[in-house]
C-alpha cells in the first residue's frame, strides 16, 4: 500500500526585500496553529515556509547597500528564520528560491510548458511599472488617465518576451471553480475570483530580459532571459514537496495559506492554470486571511516604547503573542492591532483567568495535599456540571478548529477556564481545609483533583495556539506533556497521584517585567 499522503500545508514565501513584520508573523502563526491542530488530531503534517528571493526589488535593495543580491538575501533569510524560531513555528522545511533544488524544478516546469507549446515569444509595446514589475494596460489607469500610486514610476517600453498561454484556460478555470465551491476559504473570496474572471484574461509575460534584470532564474530555453518572479515563486510549493524529484507523499498541497492581497491573480488564476497546463494535480484549497492594520499601535504609555508588535512577543512571551493574534483575528477578515487590546488580553485572559487558575491549583495541592493530587471518591453536582461543560465544549472546539474558527474556539476554551475558576469558588477548598469533618476532607480531595484535571484538559486544548504554555502546565501537573486529542482530551483524572510543581508565574504583570 502506498504511504498515506501527509497533510501538506504552506505559507506564502516572504519577499526578501525587507525585514519581517506583523503580517508575516501572523501568517506563520496561523499556519502553525492549523498544522498543530491537524497533528493533534493524529494526522501527519508537512509544513513548508520560506523566502522569495528574486526580482528587481531585491536587486535594487542589495545595490543600495553595495552588496550582492545573494549576500543581501542570506542576511534577510536569517532574520526570517529567527522569526520562525522566536514564534515556535513548527515548519518541517524552509525553502529559499535561490536554492539549486528550486532552480531545477522551475527550469523543468518551464521546459515542459515550452515543449507543449504553452509558452511563446512575443513583442510587447506599452507601459511598465518597475515597482510592481508588471506590464500595464489601459484598464489599470485611474479614471483621469493617470497611473495609480502603487505602480510608482511608469514608463513606456517595447520589448520581446516569453508569454504563457493563460487565456487559453480561462473557461476551464471558471468551470473548475464552479465545480469546486470550497476551493477557497472563506467562500466569499471565491466569488471575487469569479468576478475577476468575467473580464478576458491576457497571456502572462513570464520573462524579463537579462539586460534589464539579472537577478532571476534563467529560462532553460533562452539564456538571455530570467523568469518573472511570480512564475518562479509559486513553484516553490511543488519544489518543497519533492514531487518533481519523485516523492509523491505530500503533493498536492492541502492548503496554501496566503493573504488576501496575493489571491488574485497569482494564487487563484496563474497557479491553478500553470499546474493544469503541465498536468500536475492542483492544490486542494487556498486559505486566504485578512490584513492587520497597526494604526493604533504607534506609541503606548503602557509599554513605554515605540511599538513594533513583534517586540511584544519578546517582552510578553511568544505564546501570548500567538494567543493574541489568534484570538483577535477572525480568519479571513481584517483586524486592527493595538497595544491596549494586547495588554487587555494579556492581563485579563492570560493573567487573571489562566495564570490565576494555574497558581491556585499548584498552591492548593501543595498546601492541602502535600503536593500530590488526591484521588476522587465522590462526584456531586458541581463536578458533574463542569464535566458536562468539558464535553460540550470539546465537540465545539474540534468543530471550530476544523473550520479555522480559532478565535471562537479560544473563546470557548476560556469560558471553560473561567468555569473552573467559578467551581473553585463554589467548592472553596480553603474552607473545606479548615473543617474537621471527614466528608469535607473527601470533598476537598475531589475539588483538588477536579481542578487539576480541568486545568490539564484546558492546557491540552491550548496546545496548537500556545504550545509552550500548554507543555509547561502539563509538566507542572506532573505529567508528560501530550497534545494528541484522542489520547489526551479524556476526562479520566490522570492527574491523580501526580506530584505537582511549586508556585510559578506564567504571565508576570507588565510593570514587574
Ligand atoms: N513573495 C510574495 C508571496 C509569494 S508566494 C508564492 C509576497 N510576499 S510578502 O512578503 O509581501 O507577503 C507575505 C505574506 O504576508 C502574504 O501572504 C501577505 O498577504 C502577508 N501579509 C503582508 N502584510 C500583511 C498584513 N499587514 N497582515 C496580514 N498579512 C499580510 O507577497
Amino acid at each position: 500500500m502506498p504511504p498515506m499522503k501527509a497533510f501538506y500545508l504552506t505559507t506564502a514565501i516572504d519577499y526578501a526585500n525587507g525585514s519581517p513584520h506583523l503580517g508575516h508573523a501572523y501568517e506563520k502563526v496561523l499556519t502553525d496553529v492549523v498544522a498543530r491542530f491537524q497533528r493533534a488530531q493524529g494526522r501527519e503534517v508537512y509544513f513548508l515556509t520560506g523566502l522569495d528571493e528574486h526580482g528587481q526589488k531585491v536587486q535594487q535593495s542589495a545595490g543600495k547597500k553595495g552588496i550582492s543580491p545573494q549576500a543581501f538575501c542570506d542576511a534577510i533569510a536569517l532574520e526570517f528564520q529567527d522569526l520562525c524560531l522566536n514564534l515556535s513555528i513548527s515548519n518541517d522545511d524552509y525553502i529559499r528560491t535561490t536554492e539549486e533544488r528550486h532552480k531545477q524544478v522551475v527550469g523543468e516546469i518551464q521546459q515542459a510548458l515550452f515543449d507543449k507549446g504553452e509558452i511563446y515569444k512575443g513583442r510587447y509595446n506599452g507601459f511598465y511599472s518597475a515597482r510592481q514589475e508588471q506590464f500595464l494596460q489601459d484598464k489599470d489607469r485611474n479614471e483621469d488617465g493617470s497611473w495609480p500610486e502603487i505602480f510608482g514610476d511608469v514608463f513606456q517600453i517595447s520589448e520581446e518576451n516569453y508569454y504563457f498561454r493563460l487565456s487559453r484556460y480561462q473557461d476551464w478555470l471558471i468551470r473548475f471553480l464552479k465545480e469546486n465551491e470550497d476551493f477557497i476559504f472563506p467562500r466569499f473570496r471565491q466569488k471575487q475570483v469569479l468576478e475577476f474572471l468575467k473580464e478576458p484574461l491576457n497571456d502572462l509575460c513570464i520573462s524579463r530580459p537579462k539586460s534589464r534584470l539579472a537577478w532571476g532564474i534563467p529560462l532553460p530555453f533562452d539564456q538571455d532571459y530570467v523568469t518573472y518572479v511570480w512564475f518562479d515563486a509559486l513553484i516553490n510549493y511543488v519544489t518543497g514537496s519533492g514531487y518533481m524529484a519523485g516523492d509523491t507523499s505530500r503533493w498536492p498541497a492541502d492548503y496554501h495559506v496566503i493573504g488576501k492581497d496575493i489571491m488574485v491573480p497569482a494564487h487563484s488564476i496563474y497557479w491553478p492554470i500553470m499546474l493544469h497546463a503541465c498536468d500536475i494535480p492542483l492544490p486542494r484549497h487556498l486559505l486566504v486571511h485578512g490584513f492587520w492594520t497597526t494604526e493604533g499601535a504607534k506609541m503606548s504609555k503602557s509599554t513605554g516604547n515605540t511599538v513594533n508588535p513583534l517586540h511584544l512577543a519578546d517582552r510578553f512571551g511568544t505564546d501570548s503573542f500567538r494567543y493574541f493574534v489568534t484570538r483577535e483575528m477572525k480568519v479571513g477578515q481584517d483586524s486592527d492591532f493595538t497595544v491596549e487590546q494586547y495588554m487587555r488580553r494579556y492581563t485579563s485572559d492570560l493573567g487573571n483567568d489562566l495564570g490565576n487558575l494555574v497558581n491556585r491549583v499548584l498552591n492548593m495541592v501543595g498546601r492541602y495535599a502535600g503536593g500530590i493530587v488526591p484521588g476522587v471518591e465522590v462526584e456531586e453536582e458541581p463536578e458533574g456540571e463542569l464535566k458536562d461543560l468539558f464535553h460540550s465544549t470539546h465537540g465545539k472546539v474540534v468543530e471550530l478548529g476544523q473550520d479555522f474558527q480559532f478565535h471562537t474556539a479560544l473563546e470557548e476554551i476560556f469560558q471553560f477556564i473561567r468555569a473552573i475558576n467559578r467551581y473553585a469558588e463554589i467548592r472553596a477548598p480553603w474552607k473545606l481545609a479548615r473543617s474537621e469533618r471527614a466528608e469535607d476532607r473527601i470533598l476537598l480531595d475531589t475539588a483538588l483533583a477536579t481542578l487539576a484535571e480541568g486545568l490539564r484538559l484546558a492546557a491540552v486544548w491550548l496546545w496548537p495556539v500556545m504550545p509552550g504554555i500548554s507543555e509547561k502546565i502539563q509538566t507542572l501537573l506532573g505529567l508528560e506533556a501530550g497534545f494528541d486529542i484522542a489520547e489526551n482530551l479524556v476526562w479520566d483524572y490522570r492527574v491523580v497521584g501526580k506530584s505537582v510543581g511549586g508556585k510559578t508565574i506564567l504571565f508576570p504583570r507588565p510593570e514587574s517585567k
